[in-house]
């Protein structure tokens, strides 16, 4: 299990004690509103970070809690995890691999989104060899596709993924490599 650092952010791979965390995050309708619809409830966030402790072992790649380096806090978590057709609770490791964010709503702004990105991108293209990598969004979801250009992907229109017709974008290990990106950080 691997621990990316950044200049504000350290990205843990998901624990129990990040749970507290997570948890007010996911509860809040405004974050959830593109991912569930809904708030997530504490049962749901601890089976999650369950289901990711073992998918971590399996695979070597899961989700990361973002930890602010300077106060410690639950910032966000972002992973990288192979997309699934259908809305079942695992990943399908026939599918390729998007890469995925969320912030707490009071770290929304600050560019801390991107920043962890960039070394979730790091990884997927040098360490996990991933080409193409995908991510996908509600086409409403503005504030996420906005960091998917900033990563340098690009549109390939709605593709159904999860279940729902969802905006799509992609980037080549070529194209990353060719784009001015920032330092490895990790
Ligand atoms: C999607 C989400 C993570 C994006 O967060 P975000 O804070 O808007 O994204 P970023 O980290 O890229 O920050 C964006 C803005 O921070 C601002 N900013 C402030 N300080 C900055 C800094 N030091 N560096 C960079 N940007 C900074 C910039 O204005 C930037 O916007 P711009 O690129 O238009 O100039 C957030 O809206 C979220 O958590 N949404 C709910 C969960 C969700 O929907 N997740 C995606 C599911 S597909």
């Amino acid at each position: 299990m691997t621990v990316l650092t950044t200049a504000r952010l350290r990205l843990e791979p998901m624990a129990d004690a990040h749970f507290e965390g997570l948890r007010v995050m996911n509860a809040d309708p405004e974050v959830m509103r593109y991912i569930l619809g809904r708030p997530e409830t504490p049962e749901e966030t601890r089976h999650m970070i369950e289901r990711v402790q073992a998918r971590w072992a399996r695979c070597g790649y899961a989700w990361w809690t973002f930890i602010e380096r300077e106060t410690g806090v639950v910032a966000g978590a972002g992973c990288l995890q192979n997309l699934r057709r259908q809305p079942a609770p695992e990943p399908d490791p026939t599918c390729p691999i998007e890469i995925g964010w969320r912030l707490r709503r009071d770290r929304w702004g600050r560019g801390l989104a991107t920043e962890a990105a960039q070394a979730m991108a790091i990884y997927a293209f040098d360490v996990l060899k991933t080409d193409p990598l995908l991510a996908c969004c509600e086409p409403a979801n503005t504030a996420s596709s906005h960091v998917m250009s900033k990563l340098g992907m690009h549109c390939r229109g709605l593709e159904t993924w999860y279940g729902r017709e969802l905006a799509t974008y992609e980037v080549s290990a070529a194209t990353w490599r060719a784009t001015a990106q920032p330092k490895r950080t990790a």
